[in-house]
């Protein structure tokens, strides 16, 4: 009988030499909570494909992200939901519009205490749920969507808002919408790319979060799943246009594009575990076939392991509380 004389197992043993080689690490800090403001809401309201996720009201928003402040969570990003919505998504340059009046308010109240980030995209605003302005033969019109997405950025940045997530997949909104605010004075805005955003059916939930008008499907933006080179491209065009960070979406089901994006730019990547993500584990945590808090954590750390320098994810607050036991 012959014996190993390589034995990885040693690295394993207890737990103290398990955490000296440990490689990936998960800090609150890495951590940004997506969330959901209705316009005109009297109580939070429940979303009943994302269990533990609402709608929220303007006190309840205030008083979750404070939670998340408290935990450590690095960031927010808002979501604006209208009670009313037109062709060209109105509600979503307007200051007094959901998403602008939110972040006036939180950003007044919050301050530099965690990073208030904003959703800039047309889809919560428009009646027919495009990201983006129709040209009239129904395709969505990248050019005057640009000026949509300008204005929209200009009034996101006045409200306050740190940082715009650039969610719409449009071809060249990241350099215009960087032109548009350096002219106006708002050189510190950061912008997030969302790069690699991919036409996927795991966005399900969210169009229920955001009451989503959509017919049909986003796949003359978004970018097709099969398609690895093509992600890669789109990253590197977004820091070419000046992004400060890049975004690939959704995470799980591609982490081969984000390590791959994380080894060929030098701004941060942050990936987005989205909402059938979220679901997913819940379903299964619910019917008591995997350990929710061991499935949770595994998912954050295996997107870290993948490259993401920070992750947003629906989890945020509670796995910041636990990452902080
Ligand atoms: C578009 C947007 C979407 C999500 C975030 N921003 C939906 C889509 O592209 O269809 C999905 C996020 C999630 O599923 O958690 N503004």
């Amino acid at each position: 009988m012959s014996f190993p004389e390589i034995r990885p197992r040693r690295l394993r043993r207890t737990p103290v030499i398990r955490a000296l080689a440990r490689e990936t690490s998960i800090e609150p800090r890495h951590l940004v909570l997506p969330m959901f403001v209705r316009e005109g809401l009297a109580e939070p309201s429940p979303i009943s494909s994302m269990p533990g996720v609402v709608q929220h009201t303007m006190d309840s928003l205030r008083r979750a992200v404070a939670d998340a402040a408290d935990a450590g969570v690095g960031g927010v990003m808002l979501f604006g939901v209208p009670a009313v919505r037109d062709a060209r998504g109105s509600g979503a340059d307007d200051p007094e519009g959901i998403l602008n009046v939110a972040t006036r308010g939180l950003v007044d109240e919050v301050g530099d205490a965690i990073v208030v980030q904003t959703d800039l995209c047309l889809d919560e605003f428009t009646d027919h749920g495009h990201c983006g302005v129709l040209a009239s033969d129904g395709s969505v019109d990248n050019d005057a969507t640009l000026e949509r997405y300008v204005a929209m950025a200009l009034a996101q940045a006045r409200a306050g808002s740190h940082l715009l997530g650039l969610s719409g997949m449009m071809d060249g909104q990241v350099a215009a919408i960087r032109r548009a605010l350096d002219a106006e004075g708002f050189t510190d805005t950061l912008l997030l790319g969302y790069a690699a955003k991919y036409a996927s059916a795991f966005y399900g939930p969210f169009r229920e979060a955001v009451d989503s008008q959509l017919q049909g499907d986003r796949r003359t933006y978004q970018l097709d799943p099969g398609n690895r080179r093509e992600g890669l491209r789109e990253a590197l065009i977004d820091e070419a246009e000046g992004a400060d960070i890049v975004m690939v979406k959704p995470a799980m089901g591609f982490l081969d594009v984000l390590r791959e994006v994380r080894d060929a730019v030098q701004v941060p990547v942050w990936a987005y575990q989205i909402s059938g993500e979220y679901a997913m584990i819940e379903a299964a945590a619910a019917n008591g076939w995997i350990d929710r808090r061991a499935a949770v954590l595994e998912s954050l750390l295996s997107i870290r392991r993948a490259g993401a320098d920070a992750v947003l994810t629906y989890w945020a607050t509670e796995a910041a509380r636990w990452l902080g036991e």
